[in-house]
């Protein structure tokens, strides 16, 4: 009871299958007083059954083991679902004499156990013993009820992979699909279709320097990317003027930041992307909006993403005037530190620019 109480444990805690196996078969060695037993795991892609793990052997013989199913004894488990008993070896010619080291292993008894779980083989496994076992009821209920554990474990361990490939599948669905808003943005504003890409790479760049920790650069990546798509709600007379905006003009305009927010919101995994979209026109000394927050009450990713958005607006092209150089640029940048810039980013974002 102890023991299989330790492999639940082993299972449920996620410990790596290697690891799992191989104290599964320690168990396996001790309680049924065996003197080797590995498993071998079916690989679904090629329909083999592989090595993966031992305890008890000498030599290295088995570990290159790989069998068709059908072939060898294990192979004959699986193909026929039974446990495969041989009690002596040493009189019978079997696949396991193509090893060229098994001999030296001097085995006698053997069994081998299909693992089975949720209706499908998922490997075997293998008790080697070098003299004769003397099996009763309770050594071959226990033996079952490893082989039992270990093919749960197998289980669990390969759903978990799937998860995770499914997981990674999902996130990568995802920021594809936010890339593929902004390039509609993009699209409409006809100009500088890679603005995006670039403030997105320029912000990146910065926080780096910065030392912001991988996890917030995820989060910065999809905000810089979805900075501006509450311009979608711009009417084009606006969004494509050719010169100043009047007050009436300005108020809509201003609306840009909150309709991000009202797109985005209700989309969890973009929560933590929100600083940007919100606040990347608020202004250090208080004079920005929607929310006129000032100095280090922005959020440290609007503020650094600033940085990258005048800087590329002013060299692009727009609707209301041509792009500026880069010198004309940086030194805007410089003019506007603490007032509409944080003063201290200002020297790492241009020493970034120059260098
Ligand atoms: P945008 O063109 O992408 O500009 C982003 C930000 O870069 C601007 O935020 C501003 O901080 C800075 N910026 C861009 N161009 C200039 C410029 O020529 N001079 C100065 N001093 N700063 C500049 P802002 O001001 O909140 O504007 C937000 C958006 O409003 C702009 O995005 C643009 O779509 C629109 N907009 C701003 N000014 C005008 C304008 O005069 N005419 C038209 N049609 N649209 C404008
Ligand atoms: C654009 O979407 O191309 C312009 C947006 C901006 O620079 O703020
Ligand atoms: C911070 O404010 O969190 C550090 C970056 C800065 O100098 O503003
Ligand atoms: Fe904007
Ligand atoms: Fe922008």
């Amino acid at each position: 009871m102890a023991a299989l109480r330790s492999i639940d444990l082993a299972i449920t805690s996620g410990i790596d299958l290697t690891q799992t196996l191989s104290m599964i078969l320690d168990y396996t060695r001790n309680h049924l007083a065996v003197d080797a037993a590995s498993v071998l795991l079916l690989n679904l892609q090629n329909q083999r059954l592989e090595f993966a793990a031992g305890a008890g052997f000498w030599t290295a013989a088995l570990q290159h083991t790989q069998l068709q199913i059908g072939e060898g004894l294990a192979g004959q488990a699986v193909q026929k679902r039974r446990v495969v008993h041989v009690p002596n070896l040493k009189t019978r010619k079997t696949d396991l004499l193509r090893s060229p080291f098994f001999g030296r292993e001097n085995f006698m008894e053997y069994y081998a156990i299909p693992l089975i779980a949720k209706g499908e083989v998922l490997g075997v496994l293998e008790i080697f013993h070098r003299s004769t076992l003397s099996a009763d009821q309770h050594w071959t209920n226990f033996l079952h009820t490893l082989a039992g554990q270990a093919a749960i474990a197998i289980d669990s361990a390969m759903m978990f992979k799937n998860l995770q490939y499914t997981n990674d599948e999902l996130t990568l669905a995802y920021d594809k699909t936010i890339e593929g808003w902004s390039r509609a943005l993009d699209l409409r504003d006809k100009e500088t279709e890679h603005h995006t890409r670039r403030v997105t790479d320029l912000t990146l760049r910065l926080a780096q320097r910065m030392n912001i920790p991988d996890s917030e650069l995820t989060h910065i990546r999809r905000g810089a990317i979805l900075h501006d798509i509450g311009k979608v709600a711009m009417p084009d007379g606006i969004l494509f003027k050719p010169g100043p905006l009047t007050d009436e003009e300005w108020v809509i305009m201003r609306r840009h930041p909150l309709i991000a927010v009202e797109i985005l919101k209700p989309i969890s995994y973009l929560i933590p992307a929100l600083p940007i979209p919100r606040s990347h026109h608020e202004k250090w000394d208080g004079s920005g909006y929607p929310n006129g927050l000032a100095g280090e009450g922005i959020p440290l990713a609007a503020r650094l993403f600033a940085f990258a958005d005048v800087y590329d607006a002013l060299t692009s092209d727009r609707p209301y005037r041509r792009a500026w150089s880069q010198a004309a640029a940086l030194e805007y940048i410089r003019e506007n530190s603490g007032t509409h810039l944080d003063p201290n980013i200002v020297s790492l974002f241009i020493r970034m620019m120059t260098e």
